[in-house]
């Protein structure tokens, strides 16, 4: 069931690491009453262990929603925050606290005040890939998969900021008809991907359907018979009769994919350079060895402000209620 070979694990800065991992992580994980939210783009091992599995909307309502006293969040820093927002009373651990996120570290608190200033009469609504600040700075938060609905349920005469992913922005213009204010932000990953590499792909595979993630360019996304947050790219693979796709996110999704359609093909879209750039480097920092520490040394442990995170939670909830 699990891919990595135990036999690679060993001594480490922290000291021995147990021989059999997997189970020992199940052993903290009932010591410490944990549960493990794991997002798509991890490494398949820590998929596999993952009590949870989802993409940043299923993951933020899992962590609403759990009775676990110590979450352990396998992803990156803004989703781990997102959870100890909704969870002050709970301990939040990220396996590697560097993994961040180039979406969220386009959006420094001192410009995007600047920035909302210059919009007084604006609504903010922002990606929940962005800091516990700018939570806090927005009327509403959003996910790849409800950016749309979201949008969709504001009055029409009503300005919008929509911050920090200009590429996601702009779909959801192209989507609402509505003319939104763009943080000019985007994601190193899937800005990574070549639109000249896809067209020779789909040459070479002409049966294969190209699907996106709505955070890459406007010339990638117009190659895509379909695009939709990760979860509804793994939806869409399972349901449709094709049997061959072009995937152009974060691969780790690939591992889903193959389990639930194992008689598929999935084809990784190449970045433009012979790169390993279209994985996502921060979400590559959790490995299933820093998970184990960090379970075992309870650390990194996310810690955030009473009044920052008060302020957070507000556009939290209303993306909720709004996404129900
Ligand atoms: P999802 O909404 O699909 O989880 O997207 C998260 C993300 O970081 C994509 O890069
Ligand atoms: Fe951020 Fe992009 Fe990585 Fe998603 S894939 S976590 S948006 S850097």
């Amino acid at each position: 069931m699990f891919t990595t070979a135990l036999a690679q694990r060993g001594k480490t800065e922290q000291g021995d690491l147990p021989l059999d991992l997997f189970t020992a992580i199940e052993t903290l994980k009932k010591e410490l009453n944990a549960v493990i939210l794991a997002h798509y783009y991890q490494e398949p091992d820590i998929q596999d262990i993952a009590d949870f599995i989802g993409d940043s909307l299923q993951l933020a309502k899992a962590a609403a929603h759990t009775n676990a006293d110590v979450i352990v969040f396998a992803g990156v820093h803004f989703m781990a925050e997102t959870a100890k927002i909704l969870n002050p009373d709970k301990m939040v651990l990220l396996p590697d606290l560097n993994a961040g996120c180039s979406l969220a570290d386009s959006c420094p608190k001192e410009e995007f005040g600047a920035f909302k200033a210059a919009h007084p009469d604006h609504l903010v609504v922002s990606y929940i890939n962005c800091s516990a600040d700018i939570k806090a700075m927005s009327d509403i938060i959003c996910t790849s998969s409800n950016a749309v609905k979201i949008v969709q349920q504001i009055p029409k005469n009503q300005p919008i900021i929509f911050a920090p992913d200009k590429n996601l922005g702009r779909y959801v213009m192209e989507k609402t008809g509505r003319d939104l204010v763009l943080w000019e932000g985007s994601c190193v990953v899937h800005e990574t991907f070549s639109e000249k590499k896809i067209v020779q792909l789909k040459i070479a595979y002409p049966q294969a359907e190209a699907i996106a993630h709505p955070e890459c360019e406007t010339t990638v996304l117009r190659h895509a018979s379909f695009i939709g947050s990760t979860a509804a790219l793994l939806k869409y693979c399972e349901q449709s009769s094709s049997q061959e796709f072009i995937v152009a996110t974060e691969p780790g999704i690939i591992h889903q994919m193959q389990k639930r359609a194992p008689h598929k093909r999935f084809i990784p879209a190449p970045p433009l350079n012979n790169c390993a750039c279209n994985e996502c480097p921060f979400m590559r920092l959790n490995t299933l060895e820093k998970l184990y520490w960090a379970m075992k040394n309870r650390a990194p442990e996310i810690t955030l402000q009473e009044f920052i995170r008060e302020a957070a939670l507000r556009p939290i909830q209303r993306m909720l209620e709004m996404s129900a």
